[in-house]
């Protein structure tokens, strides 16, 4: 076949089934579970002034190289959202709702990253967030949501890593401890991790390069040089994570890639996935963030999940299903077409997934697509039903029920009036 003028842009996917109705699915479970933490959906706009994501710190690779930015006709610089904590801050910012607002949020996201298994330019998202209090309940009430909708995917195969960073406060000392620590063995770091130990440490301890990562294993850690409070908050968080049994690993260098972070922070890492993409979701408190952008100082934390990640690790270990795609019956008509019109529209009335092939094919054509269709039913209507009155139903080899009286599963057809058709298809069906 000869290649197609146009493809999808790079990093970007044409999403069908099964995985469409998977993601739609995975959200509503996730829509299910926010609404009973007693959360309310937010859907930001995806483009904000690129102001917005810039305070998502410009040392992170999320500002400094993968944003979708451009200038529209109004001569506004505009980005594509990488991601919705700075969009629902600069939200909160601008309508001032009462706090602790909570919010939850799923739509894609864009970021010009290196496209691989896991990594696209347009990914999809789903999270929460909550402004307005740093109470660290709420932390491990975050990571529970988390824990919980992957728990109801059936995932089983990833580890939650939490982290602390500490508050504002805590970072020079940390990071002139850091600093000194790196320049010590700057001969062993690489040209990028030199480069970035100018312009964020705390990002050199991220770096997935084996030279740099022997460097970071043995580098100072935050949590000895946590404050009293931020590290009976991080207590908190631990007992509570303990408390309401969700098992968790504490790694000082957890740092993750965006720099607003404070005090917890966390990651859920999946065994099914490369390693260079293996995060399904992660997040933190932001308690400086909403400030940064123009707003009271108030702090906040939240979570995003990767859904496509979440998809490919559903795979990798043969759980979340994708929904059954057939309809229930398929209508074979060998009149002029009109009783297969108005046979789909009455049982699609009724709330019957029903279909039908067009053109004007064949019996046997259409009996194959039939088959084809996995139907548990088949209603077919030709001119000898149409002068009775009646329609045939026959239930195929994959249907669950069987025809009044037959052994179940083994394929039956029979003849019913046209007026007892929606009665005796919910039956079979049921
Ligand atoms: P993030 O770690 O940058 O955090 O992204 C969250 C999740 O989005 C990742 O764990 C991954 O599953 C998915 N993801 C990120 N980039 C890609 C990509 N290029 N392709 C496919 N999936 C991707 C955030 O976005 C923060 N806003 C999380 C947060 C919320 N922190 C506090 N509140």
């Amino acid at each position: 076949m000869a290649r197609a003028e146009f493809q999808s842009p790079p990093g970007t996917r044409d999403i069908t089934e099964p995985d469409a109705s998977r993601a739609r699915q995975l959200i509503a479970l996730f829509a299910e579970e926010a609404r009973r933490a007693g959360f309310g959906r937010i859907e930001p706009p995806m483009f904000e002034d690129v102001g917005v994501f810039v305070r998502l710190g410009e040392a992170s690779d999320v500002v400094s190289k993968e944003l979708y930015a451009f200038e529209d006709k109004g001569g506004r610089t505009i980005a594509l959202r990488p991601e919705f904590t700075a969009s629902v801050c600069r939200a909160f910012v601008q309508h001032r709702p009462l706090t602790p607002w909570k919010t939850w949020y799923e739509g894609p996201a864009f970021r010009y990253d290196k496209p691989q298994k896991g990594r696209y330019r347009q990914f999809a998202q789903l999270g929460v967030e909550v402004i307005g209090s740093d109470d660290p309940d709420i932390d491990t009430e975050v990571i529970a949501l988390a824990h919980r909708l992957l728990q109801r995917v059936g995932l089983t195969g990833h580890t939650l890593i939490i982290n602390s960073l500490g508050d504002f406060a805590d970072r020079p000392g940390y990071l002139s401890a850091l600093t000194d620590y790196f320049e010590a063995r700057i001969g062993e770091l690489t040209d990028q991790a030199k480069a970035t130990l100018a312009i964020n440490p705390l990002r050199v301890l991220d770096s997935k390069r084996p030279g740099d990562a022997a460097v970071a294993e043995e580098a100072p850690t935050i949590i000895d040089h946590l404050s009293a409070e931020a590290s009976a908050a991080f207590e908190r968080v631990k007992d509570g994570l303990a408390t309401l049994d969700i098992p968790f690993v504490v790694n000082p260098r957890l740092v993750r890639g965006l720099d607003y972070y404070t005090r917890t922070t966390f990651e859920f890492a999946s065994d099914s996935l490369d390693s260079a993409q293996n995060a399904l979701g992660g997040g933190g408190r932001y308690d400086g963030l909403v400030e940064a952008l123009g707003g009271p100082p108030e702090p906040g934390v939240g979570f995003s999940i990767g859904v496509d990640r979440v998809l490919l690790a559903s795979d990798a270990e043969g759980v979340f299903p994708a929904p059954p795609s057939s309809v229930d019956v398929w209508v074979v008509a060998t009149t002029d077409g009109t009783d297969g019109l108005g046979l789909v529209h009455e049982l699609r009335s009724a709330g019957i997934a029903a279909d039908r092939a067009y053109d004007g094919r064949s019996m046997k054509a259409q009996m194959k697509a039939a088959n084809r269709s996995q139907a548990p039913v088949a209603v077919i209507v030709g001119e000898d039903e149409v002068s009775a009155g009646t329609v045939s139903v026959r239930t195929m080899r994959s249907a669950a029920g069987s025809a009044p009286g037959s052994d179940a599963g083994t394929p039956q057809q029979f003849q019913v009036d046209r007026s007892k058709l929606i009665e005796t298809v919910r039956s079979l069906l049921s």
